[in-house]
């Protein structure tokens, strides 16, 4: 079987990269973690890689003239790790479509697309008063969370949830 290289992007805490990391621990799983990289320094995401023996490395925007000029910087680092594969797991800056056009790029959102993209959807689901919610794997195209999906799963919105619980469950079944 052969082995498929991934480059994670990260911006937090990480626990979706945990749980990749974890998983490329078996051979039988059938993906190798190249390098971890990030848009922000001092995350628990980096550190995570770091405890892992995986290589990193951080790009922030802010040092870059111009958004493209960070895509261009961000794009060129991932070439150096050939990857089959990008996904971002909790990253939270839009990749530009120089970047997009190079590498097949996986990301995950905490509601049921197309419902609720942006930056907030345990929230806007609360909000709005779903009974059922969920999480989405797709392919990252220019739009804010419009790729093709993947994969869905669901999780229902219990009486007394807030953000917080709603979205720490969310994540629970997005590691499964
Ligand atoms: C996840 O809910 C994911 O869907 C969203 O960001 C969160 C990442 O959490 N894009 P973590 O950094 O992996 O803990």
């Amino acid at each position: 079987m052969s082995t498929a290289r991934i480059v994670v992007l990260v911006s937090g805490s990480g626990t979706n990269l945990q749980a990749l990391l974890d998983a490329a621990d078996d051979p039988d799983y059938g993906v190798r973690i190249v390098a971890v990289g990030a848009d922000r320094d001092e995350i628990e995401g980096l550190a995570r890689a770091e405890r892992h023996g995986i290589p990193t490395f951080t790009r922030r925007v802010s040092d870059f003239e111009t958004r493209e000029g960070w895509d261009n910087a961000m794009a060129t680092l991932v070439s150096w790790f050939e990857p089959d594969l990008v996904v971002c797991a909790g990253f939270m800056k839009l990749l530009g479509q120089e970047f997009l056009d190079q590498f097949v790029t996986l990301n995950t959102h905490p509601a049921l697309c197309p419902s609720f993209p942006g930056m907030h959807g345990p929230r806007d689901a609360l909000d709005y008063g779903v009974k059922v919610t969920g999480a989405t794997l797709f392919v990252v195209d220019g739009g804010v969370d419009t790729g093709p999906i993947v994969a869905q799963t669901t999780v229902p919105v219990e009486a007394d949830d807030d953000v917080e619980s709603l979205h720490e469950r969310i994540k629970v079944a997005e590691r499964t």
